[in-house]
Parts: C-alpha cells; structure tokens; sequence
C-alpha cells in the first residue's frame, strides 16, 4: 500500500513545473497586498514544485508536508538557490512555525486525502494562521467526479482505494452544500465546480491521463 512518501521515492511520481492556479493565486496576493515580501504558505508541499516557483520569485514561502522524501526534495531544488523557503515534515492539520500573519495559504489536490474531521481541523488551523484579509486556495474532490463511489467508505463520503497507486490513503468527495459548510467562517471570493466530461477512454487510462478530473476549485477571505 504505498503511501505519497512511497510514491515520492520515484522520479516518475514527481512533477517538476507548477501548477498554473498556484501561480495565479499569487498573482492575485501580489495585486492584494502593497507589502514585499509575502509570507505563503504551500500546505502539503509535495515534492516542492510550486514552493520553488513562488520562492524565486522572491517571496517568503513556508512549506510543510507529511512526507520527509516530498521534503527532502524540495530541500534539494532549494540547495543552490538564494532564496526564503522554509520546510517542515508535519501533518496538514498543524502549524509547525509560531506565525500567524500569513498573507496567503494554498493546498494543492491535498486537503482531501483526509477524514472530514481531520479536513475541518486543518481548514480551521488555516484560518487561525492567516492575517486579517488573507486568503486561502485549495481544490478538493467533487462528489461529481468518475471515482466518487469507488473503494472501501470508511466514513460518509470518504473512501480508500485498496488497490492502485493512491491505495490506503483516504479520499473525501464534496458536495455543495457541505463544501460551503466547511467555510462558513470564511468570505467565500470564487467557488467553482470544474467538471471534465470522459466521453470516451481507453483502458486504465487514468494510469496516464494528462487531463484533470472533476473537483471543485476555492478562495476565501479571512474577514477581519
Ligand atoms: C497530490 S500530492 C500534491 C502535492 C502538491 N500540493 C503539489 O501540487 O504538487 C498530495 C500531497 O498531500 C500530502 N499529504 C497527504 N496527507 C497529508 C497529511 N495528513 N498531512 C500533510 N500532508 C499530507 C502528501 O504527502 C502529498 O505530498
């Protein structure tokens, strides 16, 4: 059952360019905040991809993911650069550095690979991190989307997948309603279901596939 950290262990699972939504969401940081540096925080990092893309681009970035190798390697693209990146090996739900002023978090196809309980937790902890004003982006699964239903549910909308490459990590899928409950602290700037319609698949083509699934896209404000 291999677990991200596993998966990291492989060239093959890594992506090495960054995620075009990320790089908007500090557009959008950079056009709502006079001040420079902006402290961002890349919650479940991964192997580093958008951490080093926002950290050369002169911004303080915080970087923090359960899995030491996704760490390790961001640490390793950091090695020859002079730039602010700061990593820690931490569960989503936890803020391992004593700041609470972040102007921005993000958490990239990550929140949902958790428990409902667990995934509230985290949306809260992100929530106490931010200043007044910040802002928060993160995409999560859609009850819409082709492998809502597939695996072992171990709780109401949540399933583990016992075969395959994401075998044993939990996977929660959103509806609507309890996606606006999830930010209901929040002021809720975009939320956007993004439906991709299969028509026609080969066989296991998921194994391969360069194009998203359904899932739902979010930003919010902290309001003071
Ligand atoms: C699909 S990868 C996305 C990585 C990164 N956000 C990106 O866009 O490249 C999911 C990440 O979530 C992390 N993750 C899963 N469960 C976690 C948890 N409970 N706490 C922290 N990170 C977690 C995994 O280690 C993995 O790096």
């Amino acid at each position: 059952m291999p677990s991200w950290d596993e998966l990291f262990k492989e060239k093959k699972n890594i992506l090495d360019f960054p995620q075009t939504e990320v790089m908007k969401f500090v557009d959008r940081l950079e056009s709502t905040f006079d001040r420079r540096p902006l402290a961002i925080w890349d919650l479940c990092c991964g192997a580093g991809r958008n951490s080093v893309a926002i950290a050369d681009m002169g911004h303080n970035v915080y970087s923090s993911d359960v899995s030491p190798t996704g760490v390790n390697n961001l640490q390793m693209l950091l090695n020859s650069k002079d730039c602010h990146c700061e990593t820690k090996v931490c569960d989503m739900s936890v803020n391992p550095w004593e700041k609470r002023d972040f102007d921005g978090v993000f958490c990239w196809d990550a929140i949902h690979h958790n428990t409902i309980g667990n995934i509230r937790n985290t949306v809260g902890m992100v929530h106490d991190s931010l200043t007044n004003g910040g802002l928060f982006m993160a995409s999560l699964l859609s009850t819409q989307s082709g492998q809502y239903n597939k695996g072992r549910q171990i709780e109401p909308n949540t399933f583990v997948n016992d075969k395959g490459s994401e075998s044993g990590v939990p996977h929660h899928y959103f509806d609507q309603k309890e996606i606006i409950d999830l930010f209901k602290d929040w002021k809720i700037c975009i939320l956007a279901e993004v439906v991709v319609n299969y028509i026609e698949t080969e066989n296991e083509f998921y194994k391969n596939n360069p194009f998203p699934y359904t899932k739902w896209n979010i930003l919010v404000m902290k309001e003071s």
